[in-house]
């Protein structure tokens, strides 16, 4: 979604804040644009719709001097991606620059409002109404540009990050965000500013986030200052960022997507670096054990989440509900937010989110705080706001994530969930000793077993040849694969725009499988689990119709070979962690046909990686 980048120091502005929107180029955008003051005072907006590169095309021959700056990618949602409608927006007088991640929700009032004073507005967008109510405000109170945003940021309804300088105040960058996040790098005489650290990461290491409803005044030679929107000072809090810059490259792959799918024996290791004891017999997780009470009373988890997050959630469920025998409901946020849920105080929720700030998840979030249950997060992001608003939670530590179709992430969600049920079944005591040590060894083989399944690239590769040009796709699992069957489908929609369904297999009779014909590829996933036998009969209910299989099987599975068009082999292991293993083949198919269309695997269209409107 849309990214903002800022500037304020000794160096020049322009070339920090390109490289910090390429940085951000991962979150899906449709526009970029950057606003200078430049060295002679003037202020001066550059925008344009397309990429990062197409504004440096259109800005080469342009003043780019100055020493503060901010910058902004869009993706659209108050009018079409046009050059109109891209960020910076300047103020009527042309005096002020804004960019804004969010939406203001009242815009339409306040734009017939200013409208009637004078006011004329050159774009379709809700940011353009917040600078010329800024400029009107600071009109007529005759007041800095500080009061001036905290009196107009009274006024607006909805989520907003921003940030906005001032022609002929060259030493102020003035930002503020509620629920949308901001972050603030702190460098020796130079302040960044970033909707998330990528751009900040490689010139300083200590951060301030900001919190709902506060401003940051950033001045040239002073130490930073936060105030409310309802005027109380804060002091801020310097923390340390965990990003590291590698991880913002791509290493050597051609996508930031194949680079994150073979990170992963890598970042599972590193998911349960700490959690398990060296002996291999014990799961700790601190988030856990510090509230152990509450989740061995817990009446029922609630799992909120969107996206790949919810399908992590859904083998939640079949965890939880497997080995702590406690019910469980997986939510989509979006629709549990406005549903008027019941919630329970004794309830847990837990939260799952890669970036930690999905905003439809940190409204089911707020909901369920108000009601008393007990929040819990699952995110990837250090210091990110889900984090910042559950009671406790784990990180899923796999690094920084680009692909906007999640991987790593997706894996880890699932080990963390994996860990959580295990450490919660044995407090409970509603699991085997037995049992329990036995998944805890297995788990510590599954990035091993992932390494294996990477070795089958180039036979996925191959594979991935035959069906590029397919216009529909089914995915079936059950059980444990039936998330992976989902999620399947949702990487191929994702990165290769082919439709594709993902269902449990033995549903297939009440509806799908009418679409089946042989030009139909059906993505099964058939590994040696307890209803491994019923998942062979839905198979061959498939092939009776002519479908052509694809299987995902365990290791020298001769029935199944014997039958199905194509398969992929993987290694075996206890049911539970199934989902581990088969949605690595799933992740490499996707990829492949993608790239075999020539899609735009790291950034497809229309998505964004952190979602953080409504
Ligand atoms: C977007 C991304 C998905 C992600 C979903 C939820 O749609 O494109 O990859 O699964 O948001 O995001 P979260 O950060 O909350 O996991």
């Amino acid at each position: 979604m849309c990214g903002i980048v800022g500037y304020i120091g000794f160096r020049e502005a322009y070339p920090i804040l390109v490289k910090g929107l390429r940085r951000l180029e991962y979150r899906g955008y449709d526009s970029a644009g950057v606003a200078l003051i430049n060295h002679d005072n003037k202020l001066s907006v550059l925008k344009t719709k397309g990429r990062v590169q197409d504004l440096e095309n259109y800005a080469k021959d342009k003043d780019t001097t100055g020493t503060i700056g901010i910058a902004h990618t869009r993706w659209a949602t108050h009018g079409e991606p046009s050059n109109a409608n891209a960020h910076p927006h300047y103020s009527q007088s042309e005096n002020l620059a804004l960019i804004h991640n969010g939406i203001i929700e009242n815009y339409a009032v306040i734009k017939a409002e200013l409208i009637d004073k004078g006011y004329t507005f050159h774009s379709s967008t809700d940011t353009e109404v917040l600078v010329q109510l800024i400029e009107y405000i600071k009109k007529i109170n005759n007041c800095d540009l500080f009061t001036a945003v905290q009196l107009a940021l009274n006024q607006v309804v909805g989520a907003y990050a921003i940030a906005i300088i001032e022609k002929g105040n060259p030493d102020n960058i003035i930002a503020a965000r509620k629920s949308s996040p901001l972050i603030i790098g702190i460098g020796e005489g130079e302040y960044f500013l970033g909707s998330d650290a990528s751009p900040i990461v490689e010139y300083t290491n200590k951060v301030i986030y900001l919190d709902d409803e506060e401003i940051a005044i950033l001045s040239r030679n002073k130490d930073p200052k936060i105030v409310t929107i309802s005027n109380i000072e804060k002091t801020p809090e310097i923390k340390e960022l965990e990003m590291n810059l590698s991880q913002l490259e791509r290493g050597g792959y051609p996508h930031f997507m194949l680079k994150e799918i073979f990170e992963q024996p890598e970042t599972l290791r590193s998911c349960m670096s700490g959690r398990i004891n060296v002996e291999g017999t014990n799961v700790t997780l601190s988030g856990i054990i510090d509230h152990k009470d509450k989740f061995i009373n817990a009446r029922r988890i609630l799992i909120i989440a969107c996206g790949t997050s919810w399908h992590a959630g859904l083998i939640g469920e079949y965890l939880f509900e497997e080995f702590c025998r406690i019910p469980v409901e997986v939510e989509y946020a979006s629709e549990f937010r406005y549903r008027h849920p019941v919630i329970y105080s004794d309830d847990i929720v837990i939260a799952i989110s890669q970036s930690g700030e999905t905003a439809d998840s940190l409204a089911a979030i707020e909901l369920a705080r108000k009601a008393g249950a007990f929040v819990y997060g699952v995110c990837n992001v250090v210091g990110s706001s889900i984090p910042r608003n559950t009671d406790s939670g784990s990180y899923t530590h796999c690094g920084h994530e680009i692909g906007v179709a999640s991987t790593k992430a997706f894996t880890a969600q699932v080990t963390v969930l994996t860990m959580m049920a295990l450490a919660i079944a044995k407090e409970k005591q509603t699991i085997e000793e037995a049992k329990y040590l036995e998944i805890i060894k297995e788990l510590q083989h599954i990035p091993d077993k992932i390494q294996k399944i990477l070795d089958l690239n180039d036979k996925i590769k191959e594979l991935s040849l035959i069906f590029t040009y397919a216009q529909n796709f089914i995915y079936l699992g059950r059980g444990y694969n039936y998330p992976i069957a989902l999620e399947g489908a949702l990487k191929l929609k994702e990165i290769s725009y082919i439709h594709a369904e993902g269902y449990p297999a033995a549903e297939m009779k009440h509806g799908p499988i009418a679409l089946i014909d042989n030009e139909m590829p059906v993505v099964t996933i058939a590994t040696h689990n307890t209803i491994y036998e019923k998942v062979v009969s839905n198979m061959k209910e498939i092939k009776a119709r002519k479908g052509r299989i694809i299987a995902i099987i365990t290791e020298g599975d001769e029935t199944i070979k014997a039958f199905a068009d194509h398969y992929i082999e993987i290694p075996s292991t206890v049911e539970c962690l199934d989902p581990l293993l088969s949605s690595i083949p799933m992740q490499l198919l996707a990829y492949h046909i993608a790239v075999n269309k020539n899609r735009d695997v790291d950034m497809p269209r229309n998505l964004a990686k952190s979602v953080t409107v409504e």
